[in-house]
């Protein structure tokens, strides 16, 4: 065994690197966990003990001489491939401009939204990402098997199927009214996960404003009030809403937003697909369950709540016609907004 370290030493010696490939050749045989050197470490065991203090040595050094050749390997080839390839730094070269970042159009979006809201008394509010089933389903009035939580495709948690990745902020509603007692005005934005196929028009993963006000008095008058005031904000003064008749669990009455096409101002055109009007957001007054079931007297009480989804007002107001652009990173696109905020 002493014979085979002197017989590596030799070897690591007297190694050349001409290329990057006779380095690679060399880690691999002395350095990499599979190297000769990790074989004798691993033969260690089989040494007579009497024996085991020189040979512990013997490997210690040859192990050293390895990296020690490695890096003097490494660094010479380093030299010589800069020697060959340039003559040192040519100052005539032009600079490699300093180039601005610009703000992802989902964050100028949200940052608009809260804007809007937050001048109207609305505080900004969140809460998990991953979240129990009954702060997204069941306190929202989704009883348990009820063909409603086949709305939104759930991803569940595997370990614990009580636990989901929220399929909406509505969440945050229910953790916001069981911690307290109205008067409500928030706005809660945030990031909400669906098991769908990615495609131009739906991903696995995006985002929501959901918005609560819960007061006495609060009518559904309040509702369409606020959501025409931040139609006009966003959309341009000209803009105008309609509201059809929908269904949400946790809401009742419910209503789908629609806000008149700002692309034609009602000609028709291929944003609002010839229908001069395009959806916004789903809306309600909060069932009276909900309220019940955060301890809140709905006797007393009353509120409505509404939920947008923020990629979905950048592709109106930016006109993207791609959902999956938001997420892939692509320079090409983000520099398109530079300078908006
Ligand atoms: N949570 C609903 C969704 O994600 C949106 C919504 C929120 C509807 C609040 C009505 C009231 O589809």
């Amino acid at each position: 065994m002493f014979d085979k370290v002197e017989e590596y030493k030799a070897m690591i010696k007297s190694a050349e690197a001409k290329v990057a490939d006779d380095l690679e050749q060399f880690r691999m045989k002395f350095i990499s966990k599979k190297s000769v050197v990790t074989e004798l470490f691993n033969d260690f065991r089989n040494v007579p003990n009497d024996q085991k203090k020189a040979f512990g040595q013997a490997l210690n050094e040859l192990k050293t001489l390895a990296q020690d050749k490695f890096k003097s390997l490494a660094d010479s080839l380093d030299h010589s491939s800069n020697e060959s390839t340039s003559k040192g730094i040519d100052l005539t070269l032009p600079d490699v401009p300093n180039e601005n970042g610009s703000v992802h159009p989902l964050t100028t979006t949200r940052n608009k939204i809260i804007e809007i809201f937050e001048r109207m008394g609305f505080n900004v509010a969140s809460g998990p990402e991953i979240e129990e089933d009954f702060y997204n389903f069941t306190a929202l009035n989704f009883p348990e098997n009820h063909p409603a939580r086949e709305m939104q495709d759930t991803f569940f948690i595997e370990k614990n199927p009580d636990k989901v990745l929220r399929t909406h902020t509505s969440n945050v509603q229910i953790r916001m009214m069981e911690g307290g007692q109205p008067p409500f005005r928030s706005i809660m934005p945030g990031r909400v996960y669906r098991n769908e196929a990615i495609s131009a028009r739906a991903h696995c993963f995006f985002h929501q404003v959901e918005g609560l006000y819960v007061d006495k008095n609060v009518g559904f008058k309040d509702l369409k009030q606020t959501l025409y005031h931040f139609a006009k904000e966003m959309f341009g003064e000209n803009t105008k809403i309609r509201l059809r008749p929908s269904y949400f669990p946790f809401t009742e009455p419910s209503a789908e937003i629609d806000i008149s096409c700002f692309i034609c101002q009602g000609k028709g055109c291929n944003v609002c697909k010839y229908t001069k009007w395009v959806e916004i957001a789903g809306s309600g007054m909060v069932d009276p369950n909900v309220l019940a079931n955060c301890g809140i007297d709905p006797e007393e009480y009353t509120g409505f709540a509404f939920g947008m989804g923020i990629e979905r007002i950048a592709m109106l107001k930016y006109q993207i016609n791609d959902l999956r652009l938001f997420s892939e990173n692509d320079v090409r696109f983000l520099r398109q907004f530079q300078g908006t905020f």
